[in-house]
């Protein structure tokens, strides 16, 4: 088992796709402040994919994220999900942001059942949901706490379940696991590897953990250093693996290692280009 390289934008981008990137560029200010986030990117994520999308920081992931989501503009491409341009956000996305996005006067409950219930699901039934989806990720004890009252990886726990209660198609998740301590992420990361094989969802999932991105992704996108594009695409298997222990065999860490030398070398350039801004 390995990873292989795999040529995401060789996929006929119109034909099969649910969300497409074409072109895809983003520049914020103008002048000699501007600051260019994405270089022309190209993706294409077919239902059921899980891709991690891994780079260094400022090289445009949160933006990409951001533009899919509906909350951004490019400033040439576009992005589409079964090939329609995205314009806003959608109920079909469900988006967990890097920093927590809670209503903070709403308890824990209400902020999961809010979605649902703005759709009409009547108040107790919204709620029953909610309540399941936060003893799922370990938070059953604290529906009526408000989010102040939450750590940060409480709070991006309740993010997630808030993504998932509204059951979208796609969900767009930047770091979502960021603030958690490692038995927490573990055992978070099979309950959405198992999420995702239950439901069949597609998912783009940013993280910076190469770990991570090994054990879910169906597909791993390296970006460069900004403005962000593709560097590299892997089409990896260790995801399928029923070994709960795939992390410490010596492929995983072969996998591993030529994905440290890809972003090392990216890193680098991206600390240059910080101390320049
Ligand atoms: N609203 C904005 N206005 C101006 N510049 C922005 C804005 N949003 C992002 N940028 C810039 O665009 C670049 C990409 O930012 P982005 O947040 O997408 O990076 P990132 O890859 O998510 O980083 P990290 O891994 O640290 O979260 C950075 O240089 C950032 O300063
Ligand atoms: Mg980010």
């Amino acid at each position: 088992m390995s990873i292989e390289p795999f040529d995401l934008n060789g996929r006929d981008r119109r034909n099969g796709a649910k969300l497409a990137v074409e072109h895809l560029s983003k520049s914020f200010g103008s002048g000699t402040s501007a600051v260019q986030a994405l270089a022309p990117l190209d993706l294409s994520v077919r239902t059921g994919d899980f891709l991690c999308v891994v780079g260094p920081s400022g090289c445009g992931k949160t933006t990409l994220l951001n533009i899919v989501g509906g909350f951004e503009r490019p400033t040439s491409g576009r992005a589409l999900i079964d090939d329609r341009p995205i314009t806003k956000p959608g109920r079909e996305r469900g988006v967990v942001f890097q920093q927590g996005a809670l209503f903070n006067w709403m308890s824990v409950v209400e902020n999961v059942a809010f979605g649902p219930r703005s759709c009409g699901v009547p108040a107790e039934k919204a709620r029953q949901h909610a309540r399941e989806l936060l003893e799922m990720v370990g938070l059953a004890g604290f529906a009526h706490r408000y989010p102040y009252e939450l750590s940060g990886g409480m709070q991006q726990r309740v993010g997630i379940a808030r993504a998932l209660a509204n059951d979208p198609e796609i969900l767009l998740m930047d770091e979502p696991f960021a603030a958690l301590d490692q038995q927490t992420r573990e055992l978070l990361q099979e309950e959405i590897r198992g999420i995702w094989r239950r439901t069949g969802k597609t998912i783009l999932w940013i993280t910076h953990s190469i770990e991570e991105a090994l054990f879910l992704a169906t597909h791993i996108v390296v970006m460069t250093a900004r403005p962000g594009r593709v560097k590299a695409a892997f089409r990896s298997r260790f995801s399928e693996s029923p070994d709960p222990l795939i992390a410490a065999t010596p492929e995983f860490t072969a996998a591993k290692r030529q994905i440290v030398e890809l972003l090392r070398s990216e890193s680098q350039r991206a600390q240059s280009l910080e101390a320049t801004v």
